[in-house]
């Protein structure tokens, strides 16, 4: 790590980490993310439903709630940014503290409980994005529910009608353990009903019908096999484009350490790798590789990015990791990889999607 991000980091520790987060979206605001991403490996290029990525590696939904940095994070090296949560609603989250580092055990527990500036904020910042130059790379964005909506489904299409046309793909999120009721979305009847309505709307408010941007789902990584088979067969039936596996847990690992451990929320990071892997690599299973998968849970390394690859994601996100490792995580994660597709003989790197199983 270069001694400049070496003491930026250690200044940041000294907050809250909740204020350090907020410390750093406004320096990102502010261009502190400095030079351009440098051109991929083109090993690490990679078509996922039907958009083209440079490189696999993308920031996971929760680092820029609000779609403020997304052009600073691409130029940090990401090949995709996924911008949200953001509820139709502004709304406040959880009362503080609901951010916590467990530093022994390289891991986060967070409860913010979505809180976001509203849906009509985040399209705005992106009309404007688009109209002015900005860095290369793909831009999702992830949609939820306000707390105390009583019909989700109605939210998430309220979110997608307004961010129709502005991002690259969208993402419905049923998967916080911080939001009442939200998880029960991933449930046989609740699933079908809501990708029903939602993926309805979104191919109605698309400005191309007949070509609608790509529409996931992200699930949570505390599922037993026959709930990943209802939501496979659910996602597969409605014809969405991809899954995101996963979320945080609200496991609590027997090999944590740190004080906060048993604080309330979703555990995300180092202690997160082998169980989200092992449920990517279950989804795998059960969709046959017929659906695209984005591998999100732990990854702080090359390694990390190939076992999930390997398991059969087709992309991996980020977000906990750099909370340790600071802005030359993308940049290194790439590195590492390149090296471990190169070595095991692989050409490019959807050749290697599955390769696991
Ligand atoms: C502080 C924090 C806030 C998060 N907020 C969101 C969110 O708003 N929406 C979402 O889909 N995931 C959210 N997540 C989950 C991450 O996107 C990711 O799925 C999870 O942290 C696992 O990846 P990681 O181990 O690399 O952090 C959040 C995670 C953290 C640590």
């Amino acid at each position: 790590m270069a001694v400049m991000d070496r003491l930026a980091l250690s200044a940041l520790y000294a907050l809250s980490p909740e204020a350090a987060h907020n410390m750093a979206l406004r320096g990102l605001e502010y261009g502190l993310a400095g030079r351009r991403a440098e051109p991929d490996d083109p090993i690490l290029a990679t078509t996922v439903f039907g958009l083209k990525f440079s490189n696999p590696i993308g920031l996971a939904a929760g680092f820029d709630k609000d779609a403020r940095v997304i052009d600073a994070m691409l130029s940090l090296g990401f090949g995709f940014v996924e911008a949200g949560t953001v509820t139709p609603l502004p709304q406040s989250g959880n009362p503080k503290p609901r951010l916590f580092r467990l530093d022994e055990d390289r891991a986060v527990i967070n409860r913010l409980g979505f809180n976001s500036g509203g849906v009509a904020a985040f399209a705005q910042r992106l009309i404007k994005r688009q109209r002015r130059p900005h860095a290369p790379g793909i831009v999702g964005a992830n949609v939820g529910k306000n707390r105390d909506t009583t019909d989700g489904a109605a939210d998430y299409v309220a979110c997608i009608e307004q961010l129709s046309g502005l991002s690259d793909y969208l993402v419905v999120n049923l998967s916080s353990p911080n939001t009442p009721g939200l998880r029960g979305l991933q449930a046989r009847a609740p699933i079908e009903d809501l990708l029903r309505r939602v993926l309805l709307a979104h191919k109605r408010a698309a400005p191309n019908p007949d070509k609608p941007p790509p529409l996931l789902a992200k699930v949570g990584p505390d599922l037993t096999t026959d709930q990943l088979r209802d939501i496979a067969e659910a996602s597969l039936g409605a014809g969405v484009d991809g899954l995101i596996v996963g979320n945080t847990t609200i496991e609590r690992p027997e090999s944590l350490k740190s004080r906060d451990k048993a604080e309330a929320g979703g555990l995300s990071g180092a202690p997160l790798m082998e169980p989200s892997t092992a449920c990517l690599a279950e989804m795998y299973r059960l969709t046959k590789g017929r659906l695209p998968l984005i591998g999100c849970g732990g990854v702080a390394s090359g390694a990390d990015a190939y076992a999930k690859i390997r398991a059969g994601a087709s992309l991996v996100q980020v977000y906990s990791a750099l909370v340790y490792e600071g802005p030359e995580l993308a940049r290194r994660i790439k590195r590492e990889l390149a090296q471990l597709l190169r070595a095991d003989g692989f050409v490019r790197v959807a050749d290697a999607v599955g390769r696991g199983h």
